[in-house]
């Protein structure tokens, strides 16, 4: 069942999409990747989440990464990629690198959720059935479970690994020291940790003060990182108001009380800087990301074409002066 309307763009390794080294490993992903979070539910238009991903792969986003959970509901993100992959991308299979992540609530009962065997088992076969894949190239921990022993956790997912349903393991959102034990424990088991994913813009640097970013560096895996918009805020999606097709008006993760005096203040100052710079304020935070050779991609997520392709805009980001880089300092400290 394909769609016989779609044909890749014969250039899309040619579109500008740059790649990055992962880590010490053998994978190059591209500086920006595609997350499927919000926009690619069954509450979402099917038609637009597969422009989106058709836009993407157009243009050398070879990454799309998911989870369990992502929809609304919760496995529907998947069951949406599993649909593209039957109508579109299943020829292109070799060309992806699909990740998803197991660990947040996902059905009732004691296995549902967190980092047992028992739910990383379950929950990565759900998510091949879902998508219609027999692998994923990689599956991450979501979280860090601290009622599980880390080595029922480590041990599963190397052996994921060992039974092909995964290529790659990564761990997400865990704690600084917990990361090492992973860190550890994966590469004694020839199952070196691929990535970590930890949330990163202007205005969050937790991994950054956390030293989780040069943990992962030290440690010979990549960084990677979501939410390099801050959900919207550090695109501009607020500045004249809520708009009503916007995240914060859904009801999403993202909440009004996020909109303080503040933020506000920091946003339209950094929006100055990039006005400056002759970019918009979108393009210069993932520019300013990218800007950090710890990271090696930025996960961006998009309700729109239009917004992916003014994204990608930021691959082309000119270089920041000193001054620039303290000017924006000084925006984010206000
Ligand atoms: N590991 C984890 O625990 C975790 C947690 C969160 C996310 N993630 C991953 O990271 C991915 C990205 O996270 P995110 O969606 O929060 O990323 P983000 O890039 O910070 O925010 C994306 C949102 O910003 C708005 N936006 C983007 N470009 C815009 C533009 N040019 N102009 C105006 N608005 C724009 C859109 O909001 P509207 O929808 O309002 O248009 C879009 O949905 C997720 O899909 C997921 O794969 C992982």
């Amino acid at each position: 069942m394909t769609t016989p309307t779609y044909t890749p763009d014969a250039q899309r390794y040619e579109n500008g999409m740059k790649y990055r080294r992962c880590g010490k490993s053998g994978i190059l992903l591209p500086e920006i990747s595609l997350g499927f979070w919000h926009n690619f539910g069954d509450v979402d238009s099917f038609a637009n989440a597969e422009e989106m991903v058709h836009y993407a792969f157009d243009h050398g986003v070879c990454h799309f990464d998911l989870a369990n959970n992502y929809g609304p509901s919760s496995g529907s993100a998947e069951k949406t990629l599993g649909r593209i992959m039957q109508r579109s991308l299943q020829p292109y299979r070799d060309e992806l690198f699909i990740s998803t992540k197991a660990g947040y609530d996902m059905w009732p009962g004691p296995y549902g959720s967190w980092g047992s065997r028992k739910n990383l088992m379950a929950s990565l076969d759900q998510s091949l059935q879902r998508m219609n894949l027999a692998y994923v190239d990689l599956f991450y921990s979501h979280r860090y479970d601290p009622n599980t022993p880390l080595e029922e956790t480590l041990q599963t997912l190397v052996d994921v690994v060992r039974m092909g349903k995964a290529l790659y393991i990564g761990i997400s959102r865990w704690p600084r020291e917990a990361a090492q034990v992973a860190y550890r424990y994966l590469a004694a088991h020839d199952v070196p940790c691929l990535i970590y994913q930890g949330r990163y813009n202007l205005i969050d640097r937790e991994p950054q003060e956390t030293g989780i970013m040069d943990q992962a560096q030290e440690n010979g895996a990549g960084f990677i990182v979501f939410s390099p918009l801050a959900q919207g805020l550090l695109a501009g999606r607020y500045i004249d108001g809520i708009p009503d097709d916007s995240r914060i008006a859904h009801g999403g993760h993202l909440k009004k009380e996020a909109l303080t005096d503040k933020r506000r203040l920091q946003i339209d100052a950094l929006r100055l800087i990039a006005e400056r710079r002759g970019q918009s304020l979108a393009e210069m935070s993932l520019g300013w990301i990218l800007n950090d050779k710890r990271v090696t991609s930025v996960i961006i997520g998009a309700s729109s074409v239009a917004q992916m392709q003014k994204n990608l805009g930021a691959l082309q980001s000119p270089p920041f002066s000193p001054e620039e880089l303290q000017e924006i300092e000084v925006a984010c400290s206000l």
